[in-house]
């Protein structure tokens, strides 16, 4: 009888310790606001609320940002395609490496650590915060901020298309970034992109 609920202890531990990923529904790829529209509509909003994003456009924000567009090319370009960037995804829930492969978020640490993401409270409060890192290990040298000025320029469309509020930010504490999610030292966080409902 001992040995049963020791067993059965240590499973319901390790399940919930089990990473909890997500998986994302198929992002939307056509339709939103005429381009020239969402262009005259981009701007900075910096003050989200703090409600929840649906899943669907959660998916479709990063697959602006960083997904694929035909087999091995993404929608944003990168110097001889060496695709050296990742994108990372806070949430409340916790901090999640994001996949368009397999369309998903895999999870790295759990728990609300928002305070990481960027240095002014709007961000902390934010449902969704996006941390874009290099892998310098590509030598791309300058063309990695270039890859990620287009993922946010994208994310910045699509948030205008949608109407939702976004700021993309170079104010982040990259020391803290680095040591909670364990980089190696080929890895950077080089902007941080937060996106929310509007008030
Ligand atoms: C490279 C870059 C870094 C930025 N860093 C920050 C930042 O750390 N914090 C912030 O609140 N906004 C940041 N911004 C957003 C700017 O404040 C914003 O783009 C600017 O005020 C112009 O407003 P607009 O985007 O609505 O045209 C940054 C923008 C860029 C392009």
């Amino acid at each position: 009888m001992r040995t049963l609920l020791t067993l059965s202890l240590f499973f319901c531990l390790s399940f919930s310790m089990m990473a909890q990923d997500i998986v994302l529904p198929a992002p939307q790829r056509s339709g939103g606001k005429p381009l020239l529209d969402a262009i005259n509509e981009r701007q900075s909003i910096k003050d989200p609320a703090e409600t929840p994003i649906d899943l669907q456009t959660l998916s479709d924000l990063l697959w602006a940002a960083y997904g694929f567009n035909r087999e091995d090319r993404r929608v944003v370009p990168s110097p001889l395609n060496k695709q050296e960037l990742f994108v990372y995804v806070v949430l409340k829930e916790g901090i999640y490496l994001y996949d368009a492969k397999a369309n998903k978020l895999f999870e790295k640490v759990k728990g609300d650590h928002r305070t990481i993401a960027g240095k002014q409270d709007y961000v902390y409060v934010a449902p969704v915060n996006f941390l874009y890192v290099v892998d310098k290990s590509k030598e791309t040298g300058t063309g990695a901020y270039i890859s990620c000025g287009c993922a946010a320029q994208d994310v910045y469309l699509v948030c205008a298309s949608k109407g939702l509020a976004c700021a993309v930010r170079t104010g982040i504490d990259k020391d803290a970034v680095h040591k909670l999610l364990k980089f190696n030292a080929q890895h950077e966080v080089i902007a941080g992109q937060t996106i929310g409902n509007k008030k």
